[in-house]
């Protein structure tokens, strides 16, 4: 299961209007390039100042920035572009010597397998976080629903079906957080094996993201849903992921370049 190691970032002293973080403490800040500078890039980046690192490039459609000094002396980069666009992202991330997390959805990650297994065992080191949902409420309801998932298995009356709801400018169809969904029960009962699990996509207006997982039968209907208030958990989730990818705990070594 994704970890995104909260402990490390409590805060440890409370001043009046002023919060001082283990994290600042320590110095323990990131250089974060952007990549895909749209509703996520700008929410990554003001969460990632939030937190103390610096953004020290944006790259969007025009793909400046990728050559720049600044881009090679980024920590890590966080990625959120379009499905046609996320895999030459983080390949030329990788040219440059920058690890990627990524929250695009509707391309398939494992087409990167082979570079990324050759990378680790070459620096010892990951060099994708890739997610199709950084949220820590869909992690836990990730988990939920396959524990549901294997605790109706032994009972073939419960039919389960997935419902997701975002907004109309989303790309991709189904959301990568119901696929993520359908292999969870997939992998946890076996009448999800058999029969494809169906998702109801629906697009409207401005919703951020809810996922219903519905398990019905002729005596009842289990239900759960996640929905977001907004974008602010994807990139908090984002840049959690990036804080662990980049090592930046007192042990690891120092951020590239400078050690502020
Ligand atoms: N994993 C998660 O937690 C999570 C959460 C929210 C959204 N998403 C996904 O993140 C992606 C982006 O979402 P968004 O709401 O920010 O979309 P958006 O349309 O607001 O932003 C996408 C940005 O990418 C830019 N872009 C287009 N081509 C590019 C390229 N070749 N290189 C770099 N940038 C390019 C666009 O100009 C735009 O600014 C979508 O796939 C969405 O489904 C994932």
């Amino acid at each position: 299961m994704f970890v995104f190691g909260l402990q490390k970032y409590k805060k440890i002293c409370i001043y009046p209007k002023k919060i001082v973080t283990l994290r600042g403490f320590l110095k323990l800040y990131m250089k974060i390039a952007i990549i895909g500078y749209g509703k996520m890039g700008h929410m990554v980046e003001q969460i990632a100042i939030a937190r103390g690192h610096q953004i020290v490039c944006r790259i969007d459609q025009d793909l400046e920035g990728f050559d720049s000094e600044a881009f090679a002396s980024a920590d890590v980069a966080i990625e959120f572009s379009t499905p046609a666009s996320a895999k030459d992202n983080i390949l030329r991330a990788w040219e440059h010597n920058v690890p990627v997390v990524c929250g695009t959805t509707g391309w398939d990650v494992e087409e990167l397998r082979g570079k990324r297994e050759e990378l680790r065992e070459k620096t010892g080191r990951e060099w994708l976080i890739w997610k199709s949902n950084f949220s820590i409420g869909v992690n836990v309801f990730f988990e939920l629903n396959k524990q549901l998932a294997a605790l109706l298995a032994a009972y073939t009356q419960y039919t389960p079906s997935i419902t997701e709801v975002h907004h109309i400018h989303k790309l991709d169809k189904p959301s990568g957080t119901a696929v993520t969904l359908r292999e969870g029960l997939t992998m946890h009962n076996a009448q999800c094996t058999m029969h494809e699990v169906p998702i109801e996509s629906i697009r409207e207006g401005e919703v951020a993201g809810i996922h219903t997982v519905v398990w019905d039968s002729p005596e009842d209907t289990i239900t759960i849903q996640h929905n977001a208030k907004g974008r602010q958990g994807f990139a908090l989730g984002a840049v959690m992921a990036a804080e662990e990818m980049a090592g930046r705990d007192p042990l690891s070594p120092p951020s590239k370049g400078e050690d502020r």
